[in-house]
């Protein structure tokens, strides 16, 4: 993150906005402005600017409430999340989170994997049984989170972090990702950022 102080700069300032608007704190008005300031990084339609900042659109309720909070507790750590997170009463994250799971899932255009590496990846998965939780096309649900077209570099960077307890806000992810090698790992996010499921789910979801 060091290497990209204007995202540094773009968090400082969008604190110092989340700051000064979570005044009305009842029944969280002006949720939308402060959404707007989430599209600094996680994109004005949906499209996050860069491959490490996950989509949040389209994302499931309870699982975007629970990152939030966990960004503020400490228990998920990051430079960018922390302190923006830090800023926001619970009412504002009940309320973003209902906001963002609310818009589409945006498609970031990302090929599907080839047989070899989806081959791979299906052998991985039905051996853990990440569907047993993420759901028969990785949608996810409530809590958990969905998986399909999310950024490749995102997903693998994450299940790494589970693996090695830098994201240590859910030790069942954690034990889970540790008996599954790093091979694993790249097939699994190479295979989850090219499902397109959208078509299965429906519109607008
Ligand atoms: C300065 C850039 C920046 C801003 C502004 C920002 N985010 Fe983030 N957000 C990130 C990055 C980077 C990550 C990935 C963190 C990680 O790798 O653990 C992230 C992760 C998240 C996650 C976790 C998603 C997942 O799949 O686990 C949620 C939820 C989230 N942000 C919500 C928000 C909301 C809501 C706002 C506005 C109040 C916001 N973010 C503003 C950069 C930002
Ligand atoms: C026992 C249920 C369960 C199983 C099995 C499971 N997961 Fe998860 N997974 C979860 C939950 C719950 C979360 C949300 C954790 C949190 O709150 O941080 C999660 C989070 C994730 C995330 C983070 C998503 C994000 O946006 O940051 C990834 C990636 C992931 N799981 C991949 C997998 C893969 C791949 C498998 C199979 C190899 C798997 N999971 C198996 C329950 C499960």
């Amino acid at each position: 993150m060091l290497q990209f102080p204007h995202f540094v700069h773009a968090a400082l300032f969008a604190a110092a906005l989340l700051t000064s608007g979570s005044a009305h704190a009842q029944g969280a008005p002006g949720i939308e402005e402060k959404a707007k300031l989430c599209a600094t990084c996680h994109g004005e339609h949906g499209i996050p600017i860069n491959k490490q900042t996950p989509v949040i659109w389209g994302q499931n309720e309870g699982y975007l409430y629970l990152q939030l909070r966990d960004f503020k507790s400490g228990s998920r750590k990051n430079d960018l999340m922390g302190p923006l997170a830090a800023t926001l009463e619970k009412d504002d994250m009940l309320a973003l989170a209902a906001y963002f799971a609310k818009q589409k899932w945006p498609n970031l255009q990302q090929p599907s994997a080839p047989d070899d590496v989806a081959a791979k990846a299906k052998t991985a998965a039905g051996s853990v049984g990440c569907p047993a939780c993420h759901l028969e096309h990785f949608q996810g649900d409530g809590s958990t989170a969905r998986l399909a077209g999310q950024w490749q570099d995102y997903l693998q960077a994450t299940m790494m972090a589970f693996r090695d307890k830098s994201r240590g806000n859910n030790p069942g992810m954690s034990d889970l990702m540790k008996a599954t090698s790093p091979e694993d790992i790249a097939a699994l996010s190479q295979y989850l950022a090219g499902l397109q499921i959208d078509a299965y789910l429906g519109q607008g979801r």
